[in-house]
């Protein structure tokens, strides 16, 4: 059995890990921390874990953390998980972020989209990018492993087979994709309060939403392009779920069969990815750890349609993807 511990397990994806973890068979779940007083249960935050998971909330220091478990999920928000990943990787334990702290390349990258000095730049670039249908070889031997950004993986797992073909341009992609509202978090915000985001639909952080650079530097890294992309986010008034729909142009004209082939080819032996004929929508993949994509040709430039739940895909499915391939797991396992 693989002891876990998870950080900012009062938070959105913390519960989501929680229950798929419950239904994992080769992991116990030792530590949930939070910064709450009194050690209360954690069932009293997430009612939904009554009688199932029977532990306090404690605030841990992370050697203390590090030696109740081996592996260690942080569901903390940015900058606030990399002050805390040297000292528990410092114990031992293997760290699984879902934060975008050591998504990025570079230190300067990371001031410029998040506003901070990174505290533990010298990881930044030497870090696993977990998203296995691509970085799959390199999670097994990792110690620390980024979790992927949920509007992140709905652009990058279409793009990267269209962009490695070389047929498509890498400088023209625009990327506009719909979120439901757990993708901000459970922490209330005046955007995802009740009578603002429901009945309505907005854009939010129009060119310059920083999943934007590590999409164009994720697919850098796997096709050695330099693309340059426009992403625009919008919330919907759903509680989970993300569609993406990306325009791509071919160099040269394309069928939309011989796309739906790079796809098909690319994913063939990927067993969360479904390359679909119909058009997704996101009540197809919702509690579940599929992407589904498809493609259509209109007018003579390529549309790539995506769908994800957030909270699987987009944070704790495939970071238990993440997990079942560090330790050599089926990588589906809990999973289906
Ligand atoms: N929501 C998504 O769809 C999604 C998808 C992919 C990745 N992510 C990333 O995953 C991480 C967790 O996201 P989430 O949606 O679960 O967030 P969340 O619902 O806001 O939960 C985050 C938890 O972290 C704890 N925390 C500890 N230090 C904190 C601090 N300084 N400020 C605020 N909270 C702090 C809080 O618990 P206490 O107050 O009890 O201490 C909070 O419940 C974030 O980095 C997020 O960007 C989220």
């Amino acid at each position: 059995m693989i002891d876990i511990a998870i950080l900012g397990a009062t938070g959105y994806t913390a519960l989501e890990l929680i229950k798929l973890l419950l239904r994992h068979p080769q992991v116990r779940i030792t530590a949930v921390t939070s910064r709450q007083e009194g050690r209360p249960e954690v069932s009293s935050v997430h009612p939904s874990l009554v009688g199932r998971l029977n532990l306090p909330l404690e605030d841990l220091s992370p050697e203390e953390v590090g030696s109740r478990a081996e592996c260690v999920f942080s569901c903390l928000p940015h900058c606030t998980s990399a002050e805390i990943v040297p000292s528990l990787l410092a114990t031992g334990a293997k760290v699984i972020d879902f934060s975008a702290d050591y998504r990025l390349d570079d230190a300067a990258s990371y001031l410029e989209w998040y506003g901070h000095h990174h505290p533990d730049a010298a990881r930044l670039g030497a870090t696993v990018y977990g998203l296995p249908e691509l970085f799959r070889s390199q999670i097994p031997t990792a110690w620390l492993i980024a979790n992927p950004g949920c509007y992140a993986t709905s652009a990058i797992l279409p793009l990267a087979p269209l962009l490695h073909s070389q047929l498509f341009m890498a400088d023209d992609i625009i990327v506009d994709s719909k979120s439901g509202v757990s993708g901000a978090g459970r922490s209330p915000k005046l955007m995802t309060h009740f009578p603002e985001c429901n009945e309505s639909m907005s854009a939010y952080n129009v060119g310059r939403h920083r999943h934007t650079p590590e999409i164009e530097q994720v697919i850098g890294r796997s096709t050695g392009l330099t693309p340059q992309i426009i992403f625009t986010p919008q919330l919907a008034p759903m509680d989970r779920g993300i569609l993406s729909t990306i325009y791509i142009k071919p160099k040269k004209a394309v069928a939309e069969g011989d796309v739906m082939t790079i796809l098909r080819d690319a994913y063939a032996n990927e067993r969360f990815v479904r390359i679909v004929d119909h058009l997704p929508a996101t009540k197809d993949v919702a509690d579940t750890n599929f992407c589904d994509i498809t493609a259509r040709v209109v007018r003579g430039r390529v549309l790539l349609i995506s769908c994800l739940d957030n909270l699987v895909k987009g944070a704790a499915g495939a970071a238990v993807q993440n997990l079942n391939c560090l330790y050599g797991l089926p990588e589906s396992m809990g999973l289906l």
